[in-house]
């Protein structure tokens, strides 16, 4: 599995980087937002020309326009301003609509034309496995599934907030829905109900409609419905899963077998961390005897 690094922080690039574990880089338009008071007086083009040669892999950048026309001369401009300086995917969303009369479509036009001049692009704010197919499709370099935002939506379709029910870091538990949901269901079925009656009952249908987002129960399980599809029909097409919010999620998305996992620096740094690590350090470390120390002299 490739891992990137989910941040524009150069210092925090830097920092993953010097482990020897960095594959590539993502970025959005938020997280340069956040990255901005780093920069110091550096122009924003000398910021990104400076991540790119840092990072050991292609560097995903997103373009800001919604238009196909527009977000074809975004992508030409980004890839040739910073591929002399390493390798770079844009970033194009999926689908740009945002309000009434707007085309659905021009996310999809751009990646096909974009894939046809050999520029890689990474399909983002992927929710689920039918745009990530579409994108393949057009010749995406890479999709971008967001576990952490589908695991909210679905958590927020059972009526939690997060910051009062879950934090943003909270595993999201499959399995454990699952079983709210068939409990839920079994109290709400009475001994006379036939299966017509059941089929079409409302209180049930919102019972099930609750704990998914049209048949995907979380984030996890959207990202290995797209693999199979992959593996299905062979695409080329990496998976590249995005907001990650915990490193379990990263374990079981590397069991599933995942191509890319784009993960937040402190994500990362969870991942290293184990109690019995460190108490094994320390136990090691106090019974090193005078004359093992003396071998390294
Ligand atoms: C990838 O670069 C995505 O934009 C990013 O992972 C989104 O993460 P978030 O849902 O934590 O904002």
């Amino acid at each position: 599995m490739k891992i990137f690094i989910d941040t524009a922080d150069i210092d925090e690039i830097r920092m993953a980087t010097s482990w020897g574990i960095v594959d590539g880089a993502t970025t959005n338009p938020s997280l340069i937002k956040k990255a901005v008071d780093k920069r110091g007086k550096i122009t924003m083009d000398d910021y990104i020309e400076e991540i790119v040669k840092i990072v050991p892999g292609p560097v995903s950048l997103e373009v800001i326009a919604l238009k196909e026309k527009e977000m074809i001369q975004q992508a030409r401009l980004l890839y040739k301003k910073f591929s002399p300086y390493g390798d770079i995917a844009i970033k194009i969303p999926i689908n740009t609509y945002m309000a009434e009369g707007m085309d659905e479509f021009e996310g999809l036009r751009t990646i096909k034309t974009l894939s046809g001049e050999g520029i890689p692009t990474n399909v983002t704010l992927i929710m689920n496995a039918e745009q990530a197919l579409l994108a393949a499709k057009a010749g995406a370099s890479y999709v971008s599934p967001f576990v952490g935002r589908i695991d909210d939506y679905v958590r927020t379709n059972m009526g939690m907030k997060r910051g009062v029910h879950f934090k943003k870091a909270d595993f999201y538990d499959v399995a454990k829905v699952k079983r709210i949901l068939e409990n839920k269901i079994l109290r709400n079925i009475k001994a006379d109900d036939s299966i017509p009656q059941l089929y079409q009952s409302k209180d049930l249908q919102k019972i099930l409609d609750m704990g998914h987002d049209d048949g995907v129960y979380g984030g996890l399980e959207l990202v290995d419905k797209i693999l199979k599809i992959y593996r299905n029909y062979d695409y080329k097409t990496e998976v590249l899963a995005a907001s990650i919010r915990s490193s379990r999620q990263v374990r079981e998305l590397a069991e599933m077998g995942v191509h890319v996992a784009t993960i937040p620096f402190n994500v990362l740094k969870d991942m290293i961390r184990h109690y019995k690590t460190e108490e094994g350090v320390k136990s090691f470390t106090a019974d090193i005897v005078p004359s093992y120390e003396k071998v390294f002299e």
